[in-house]
């Protein structure tokens, strides 16, 4: 059976089910799926697609599946937003970063794709086996929706990974699944389990659709070399976190993280870190968000 016809045909969850027998309770009991940071390379608008990286891609394909069910373990949650988004073999974000391979097909989606769940609760997807970056597992990030509006951030490991040790499980329980090799590439199941009963996080769906979202506009000049402006406009006052980050995804500085009023706002950014120390030329991600959603650009610093 050809790859496409492999997904298309829907067999993955089933081969996957015969390779990996009782994936929801063989590794975990019934624990809600924990949360992970959302770093700094998600986007807007990913297309909804169940392949995300091209044939030509590098790397070690792989195709993951599961179930995103309630916190019983059982009763499964259709309609649900699977949003996910990965490195590249090389640990390099190609949508956000200058990566020496790859996305061939200039993909500005490139390792990215949202799945909705079926009646079942089921996703799935295929790609390659995202590469190592600053000293991180191999990784995919989730971000999931359900239809009452509850979000999870999230990340999936993989045991086989040998950066993944006894600590790092612990602190990410129910992330660190098992992969098993086939003639395909890599076959591994993530299940997700949600509390829709959690009052305090559920967002009402009218007022979801009321948020006015606010704008971070392009940087000014871009590239830069001493100082680079940074203007956003926000709808209505809120709390606003505005930071910078390196194409690796470390953290440099935070610009703003306060209340702010509505309407336009310029911040400026000399190129120094935390430290106050000149930071070195290269490309950096702005980062601003609230608790709604997450506006990202890229910034070039030439000295
Ligand atoms: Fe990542």
């Amino acid at each position: 059976m050809k790859r496409r016809m492999f997904l298309k045909t829907s067999f993955l969850s089933t081969l996957a089910g015969i390779l990996i027998p009782s994936p929801s309770f063989g590794n975990r009991d019934c624990d809600l799926t924990s949360s992970d940071i959302l770093g700094p390379y998600w986007s807007e608008n990913h297309p909804h697609r169940t392949i995300l990286a091209n044939s030509d891609e590098p790397g070690t394909r792989i195709f993951i599946s599961g179930k995103v069910k309630e916190n019983d373990c059982e009763t499964p949650i259709s309609n649900v937003l699977v949003d996910v988004w990965h490195a590249n073999d090389q640990g390099c974000y190609t949508v956000f970063q200058d990566c020496e391979s790859g996305n061939s097909n200039e993909d500005s989606y490139n390792l990215r794709g949202l799945m909705t769940t079926d009646e079942n609760g089921n996703y799935s997807f295929e790609s390659v086996w995202p590469g190592y970056y600053a000293g991180r597992p191999r990784h995919f990030h989730y971000k999931v929706t359900t239809p009452s509006g509850l979000e999870l951030v999230t990340q999936c490991y993989f045991e086989i990974d040998p950066y993944i040790d006894e600590q790092w499980e612990e602190n990410h329980l129910g992330l660190v699944i098992p992969l098993e090799e086939t003639e395909f590439g890599l076959v591994g199941i993530f299940d997700i389990i949600i509390n829709e009963e959690t009052p305090t996080v559920l967002v009402d769906q009218e007022s979801k659709k009321s948020i006015r979202e606010s704008v971070l506009h392009p940087a000014f000049p871009n590239p830069f070399n001493n100082k680079v402006q940074i203007k956003f406009t926000l709808m209505d006052s809120e709390n606003i976190g505005i930071s910078i980050y390196d194409i690796s995804g470390k953290w440099v500085c935070t610009l703003l993280s306060q209340h702010m009023s509505s309407g336009t706002h310029i911040l400026g950014w000399n190129g120094s870190d935390m430290n106050g120390s000149l930071v070195s030329s290269g490309t950096y991600i702005v980062i601003m968000k609230n608790k709604d959603y997450v506006k990202t650009q890229k910034i070039k610093l030439i000295k």
